[in-house]
């Protein structure tokens, strides 16, 4: 049985997010919408999360002294990772002392908080098919990973980084020391080492929602959602879709080795599953134990967003994964280098067809920064992604 109490009374059920950009505002939307009391934890100020939680907390996350002194302030029931930046062995320290629930557990945020623990986890213990791959620690090692059997192309990234930051794809010999130089520039903590993986020619590329939730018997059960398509330009995705099209027995093997990584990982909650697709060849790249970007489609397509799917899995509640229609979602992006910027043409932009908007009211934009995302539901999905695309071009990001 779950129950839920009063948010700012004694009974209230309190969960911490730790990140609360779009998609952390999402996750809170949702938690606000059962009563939950919320605090959005960010390394800044009025991040987008912070602007709809019940407290607003600003810490530097990577540092284990201040997440803890946080924590033990706050006493949250549940704290929800929303980025891979945190100090994860200091989670785990708390979840260990029975101080805090990590969601979906404090093991899984350490492991998918780099590249490293969770490609050995995939490939190694769990045997899934992947690109092959090196670590290394040097222009030297990587060259040699790759004269060693990696080959050309390849794509080299940090091992700690996200939306494609510091990562290169490698055509030939020349472009090595270019790759190294431009992981170590993008890296997030400065300790210089990269993943080297082979190139995978897919044909598609998909995110397997994935939902770990109480059944009605109290046994964690797993749902999948209906396979995200995307593209991604320079490894930052800018636009998907829901449904892709899939032949039965890539379906099979994409959620065969979305049920292995996320049995492996553990707890209640939903988490984002990257693939590969070639024919019926399916590879895995990597996990996010948590909504996906990608995955901000499903706020047009599913009954259930992976946001509310997500809030109500960590919360022991049942989950309903289906879709509801086809949809697709855009990116827009800031343009400009400005604080606080205005965004004109919004009406143009909704009176395209089966349209929706995010515009996520980050303080700050830069030119490549997610500032907003245009949703689209339409009877197929070429005519959603072409509505998508048509109403993100349509909003126009300006300084005030
Ligand atoms: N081995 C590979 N072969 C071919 N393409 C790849 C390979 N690795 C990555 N890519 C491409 O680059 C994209 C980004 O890679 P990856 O997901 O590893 O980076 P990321 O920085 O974690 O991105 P994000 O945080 O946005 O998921 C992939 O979605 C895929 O399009
Ligand atoms: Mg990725």
């Amino acid at each position: 049985m779950t129950t839920l109490g009063t948010p700012l009374s004694p009974s209230a059920t309190r969960v911490m997010l730790l990140g609360s950009g779009e998609l952390g505002k999402e996750v809170l939307i949702a938690l606000q919408r059962l009563g939950v009391e919320t605090i959005a934890v960010d390394r800044y100020e009025n991040a987008p999360g912070q602007q709809v939680a019940h407290h607003a907390r600003t810490i530097t996350m990577s540092d284990p002294a201040q997440l803890k002194a946080l924590i033990e302030a706050e006493r949250p029931h549940l704290v929800v990772p929303e980025i891979e930046a945190i100090a994860t062995p200091m989670l785990q320290e708390l979840e260990a002392a029975g101080v805090v629930k990590v969601i979906p557990t404090a093991r899984a945020a350490r492991l998918t908080m780099d590249r490293e623990g969770i490609r050995v986890l995939a490939a190694e213990t769990l045997g899934l098919p992947t690109s092959p791959y090196r670590f290394c620690d040097s222009l030297a090692e990587l060259q040699a990973a790759i004269d060693g059997g990696i080959g050309y192309p390849c794509i080299v990234k940090p091992v700690m980084s996200s939306s494609g930051k510091g990562q290169s794809k490698i055509d030939g010999p020349a472009d090595v020391q270019k790759a190294w130089d431009c992981a170590m520039a993008g890296g997030r903590v400065s300790h210089g080492r990269v993943i080297v993986e082979g190139f995978i020619d897919f044909d598609y590329e998909i995110t397997q929602l994935t939902v770990r939730a109480l059944g009605a018997d109290g046994q964690v059960q797993t749902h999948f959602c209906d396979p995200i398509g995307h593209v991604q330009v320079s490894g930052d995705y800018v636009e998907s879709w829901q449904p892709h099209p899939m032949t039965p027995a890539a379906l099979q093997k994409s959620r065969d080795i979305a049920k292995a990584v996320t049995d492996n990982l553990g707890g209640q909650g939903l988490f984002g599953v990257e693939l590969f697709v070639k024919g019926d060849q399916v590879w895995f790249s990597e996990v996010s134990p948590r909504p996906h970007d990608t995955g901000l489609v499903t706020l047009c397509t599913q009954h259930q967003s992976e946001f509310e799917l997500h809030a109500r899995a960590i919360l022991g509640l049942p989950v309903d994964a289906s879709l509801r229609n086809p949809g697709a979602s855009a990116v827009i992006y800031g343009g400009v280098e400005a604080q606080g910027i205005a965004f004109d043409g919004v009406d143009e932009a909704l009176r395209v067809p089966g349209t929706d908007l995010r515009l996520f009211g980050k303080p700050e934009s830069f030119l490549k920064r997610r500032m907003g995302v245009a949703l689209a539901r339409a009877t197929d999905t070429d005519t959603a992604r072409a509505n998508a695309k048509l109403a993100a071009s349509r909003v126009r990001p300006r300084r005030a």
